[in-house]
């Protein structure tokens, strides 16, 4: 399966900030074994497509409201995204879970909803410090996968990304083995989910304080197919860079 290394700009790059940080971006010489996807906020998605149509970068959405239109004020539905040229939709990342109310329910809302207007859902799972520290790291993203992934369609692309919430933003990673373990769990939850051809391509991204300097020993884990990258994609070299090691 081809890795992907995605970017997560959070609330960074406004429209003018992306355009610069895409025309650089453009230039590096982005590893080729892997598909590269930015995850910019809504507003600058039209200056992404406009940068990136054409290059083989990706992009996608932070977030969606699961319907098609409607009175939602203040929401984003996914046609709009498909409209904007996303093939991927962020859901469930752990600051949505804790500072907006998404829940395990909402996700699987959000799930449904990109399957069936084509767009491939990254949906994020994890643990916190309190939750691994009292050994329950399995069961809480087991429920994550079980809740997020009820209404999710087998015959349609899915990626996953774990990402333990004491190691997003907080520069302690996750060692090589502490995820590995973590990721042969989910892809055995996935086996029984949606079937073991199924969990085989399913790509599970890695996320948390990930930089070039760790991302080797990461990616050489047999179920770390890719990763999910916070701080270090906000600059085109350093991002870059996280696809230089052997993938
Ligand atoms: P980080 O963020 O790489 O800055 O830890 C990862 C994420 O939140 O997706």
């Amino acid at each position: 399966m081809k890795r992907i290394i995605a970017g997560n700009w959070k609330m960074n790059l406004g429209p003018n900030q992306a355009r610069v940080f895409l025309s650089e971006l453009t230039k590096q010489d982005l590893s080729k074994k892997a598909e590269w996807v930015v995850f910019p906020p809504f507003v600058s998605l039209a200056e992404t497509q406009k940068a990136l149509t054409g290059t083989s970068i990706s992009w996608g959405a932070q977030n969606a409201y699961p319907a098609e239109k409607g009175a939602f004020t203040g929401e984003v539905a996914v046609p709009m995204l498909i409209d904007l040229g996303c093939r991927y939709l962020l859901i469930g990342h752990s600051e949505r879970r804790q500072f907006f109310g998404e829940t395990n329910d909402s996700c699987a809302l959000k799930v449904q909803t990109a399957q069936a207007f084509g767009l491939i859902p990254m949906l994020c799972v994890g643990e916190t410090l309190a939750q691994r520290d009292s050994n329950a790291t399995q069961e809480v993203v087991t429920e994550q996968l079980e809740k997020g992934l009820s209404e999710a369609h087998k015959d349609k692309p899915l990626t996953i990304a774990y990402e333990p919430v004491w190691a997003i933003g907080t520069g302690k990673v996750a060692t090589p083995e502490q995820a590995q373990s973590v990721h042969l769990a989910i892809r055995k939850v996935l086996e029984r989910l949606l079937g073991p051809a199924k969990a085989k391509e399913t790509a599970i991204l890695y996320g948390g304080s990930v930089k070039a300097d760790n991302a080797a020993e990461l990616a050489k884990q047999a179920d770390i197919n890719g990763f999910l990258v916070g701080g270090a994609s906000l600059e085109p070299k350093s991002f870059a860079q996280i696809g230089s090691v052997p993938l």
